[in-house]
Order: structure tokens, then sequence, then C-alpha cells
């Protein structure tokens, strides 16, 4: 890989402090307003929450939550379909002082399956952490949310984007040779994912990341990012939200690899770009280009991302003036 493709930077910041990100790709220069918006957006939900004293966890539900809801991003209201035009949602989250974590995966009729998954992680010592499809929603409704229907996570830029990938294929049924990888490359490079990590006042941290998954990908096919260590991960002080491929996130099962890094070495920044660079030198996609993607990290007083694509967007909030960094580039 050529040197300088890994982008990283960190901060040290030991306090409370949020980052948050949404999807590394090329995002064209016509999506980044809204992207700067969603941001924008995801940082006022996770300020008033963090100074109203929520933990970590509750934080990073708030944050995400509100990505969801934008319509700028590949989460909740604005996901990708997949090939059968269908918004098809995938989300996890986990609280790195007690390990505990929630997840549903291929859920269709909820707004905010961020919320859902956090309410998994109150279940209880020894229950069910992880539901998929029909049992995720169904546990949603036992628990108070209100099932939607599929046409409410459906946006006409998604729609538009379907129709034009569906006329690139002959057989839509060409499913799993029809690789998410491939999908992403004709596409211009994907679209990913939201995601945040949050430090709160006691020093907990949570890691929360959701998605709509690849363009046009498989009906039930599930990436990284509902998969604790994959796409989400949190641990004492260290805690990861990833973003990219997800097939090849999900093989170096990228977030624990770097939450494992920076407990053992403590250099943040060195851990988020040695392992993005290891993914990318050790999974190719069909093309036979490494593969790419990004994340963002929390240590005991230092926050950082890495990336590989054209683009990350992403965002960090601090308590005191001037602690806003919105950056697309
Ligand atoms: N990283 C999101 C996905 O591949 O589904």
């Amino acid at each position: 890989m050529p040197d300088g493709l890994v982008r990283s930077a960190s901060l040290s910041i030991d306090g409370p402090v949020i980052l948050v990100h949404g999807g590394a790709w090329d995002i064209p220069n016509t999506a980044t307003e809204d992207h700067r918006d969603g941001l924008k957006t995801a940082v006022a939900a996770g300020r008033r929450s963090l100074e109203s004293g929520e933990s970590a966890v509750d934080v990073a539900a708030d944050v995400v939550a509100a990505m969801e809801s934008h319509g700028a991003f590949d989460a909740g209201r604005g996901a990708m379909l997949n090939q059968d035009g269908r918004a098809q949602l995938d989300a996890g989250i986990m609280d790195g002082s007690s390990l505990d974590y929630g997840s549903v995966m291929a859920v269709e009729r909820l707004a905010d399956p961020i919320r859902v998954a956090r309410r998994l992680m109150d279940a209880g010592e020894g229950q069910v952490r992880i539901l998929a499809g029909e049992g995720a929603e169904r546990f949603a409704v036992a628990e108070g949310f209100t099932l939607i229907d599929n046409d409410e996570l459906i946006s006409e830029r998604e729609r538009e984007r379907f129709e034009a990938l569906r006329g690139q294929v002959d057989d839509v049924h060409t499913s799993q040779s029809f690789l998410p990888g491939v999908t992403n490359r004709r596409s211009g490079g994907g679209h990913d994912t939201v995601g945040c990590v949050v430090r709160d006042e006691n020093g907990h941290v949570a890691a929360a990341t959701s998605t709509g998954g690849t363009p046009f990908k498989p009906a039930g096919r599930v990436g990284d990012s509902p998969l604790p260590g994959s796409g989400f991960y949190a641990d004492g002080e260290a805690a990861v939200s990833c973003t990219g491929w997800g097939e090849a996130i999900a093989a170096v099962v990228l977030a624990h690899d770097v939450v494992r890094r920076i407990l053992d070495h403590g250099d943040l920044e060195s851990a988020v770009t040695s392992r993005l660079r290891a993914m990318h030198d050790r999974i190719r996609n069909p093309h036979g280009e490494g593969a790419r993607g990004g994340l963002i990290a929390l240590s005991e007083s230092a926050v950082g991302w890495a990336y590989t694509t054209p683009r990350m967007a992403r965002a960090i909030w601090a308590p005191g003036p001037g602690t806003v960094h919105l950056q697309l580039s």
C-alpha cells in the first residue's frame, strides 16, 4: 500500500468527549452540506445528553439515533436499499465498563435500531444480546417500540440509486456473486455507516454503530456493524466504531483488534493506523484491491481516527469553547 494512504490524526483529551463518524467513502461534493448538517445534529444531541449527566452508553445511543433520523447517512431513514428494494438495517452498541452489548440485524421496521440494541443491553445478565430480523422486531414491540412501514425508511435518493444499480445487473438474483465489494466499486466507493465513541464525566466509555449496509446487498446480508468486536467494541478506557467494507472488517475483527492494541500499547494513533493498514494489506476485493475503511477511537487520554478512503465524515465535541471539529476531507 502506498505510504500516506492511511490518513489519521489524534488529539489529547482526557475528560468527557464525543467523537462521531458518518462514514468513510468518496463523499461527493453534492452531499457534503447534508453530511455537515447531520454531524452537527448528532453532536448537538450528544452534547445535550452528556451535559444532562447521561452515561456514555446512553449518550452514544442518542448520537447514533440522531444520525439514523437525519436522512443524510446510510443508516435508519435514508439507508441504502438491498436487492429486494428494501431498507434492511443493522446496529450495535457496547459499554466499556461492563462489556454489556446489544445488537439488532436485518431489521426492516425499526426507525431507530440503535435504541432497540441499547434496550437489549438491559435484558439482564446471561440474557440474549443479539437479535435478527423479525425476532428483533418482536422484541422491540414487547418493549414498547412502534413498528413502521419499510417505505418510511426509504428516501428518494436511495430509490434512485437502487434503480441505477438494478439497471447494471442482468439478473438481480445473482446475489452472492454480486459482492458488496464489487457493488461499492461500481457505485463509486460506497456510502457507509454511522457511529460514535463517547467518554462520560466518570471516565466510562461506549461505542455504537448503525448502518443500512452496502448498496444493493443481497437480502439477509449482514456486515460488520452489528457484530461486537468487528463494527464496534469498548473495553475499559478504549472504544472503537468502524466504517467501510464490512466483510473485510469482520474478517480481521477490526474494532476489537484496535481496542486490544490501544490497551496493550497505549499509543492510539499507531494502533488505528497499523490495524487499518494491516486490513488493507491482508484482504483483497474481487478486483485485487486492498480493503478500505475508517474508524474512530478513544483511549484513556486521547481521541483519534484513521481512514483509507478518499473522505471520512467526522466530528468531535468536548466541553469548553471552540472544541467542535467537523471534518469531511
Ligand atoms: N460497514 C457496513 C457494512 O459493510 O455493512
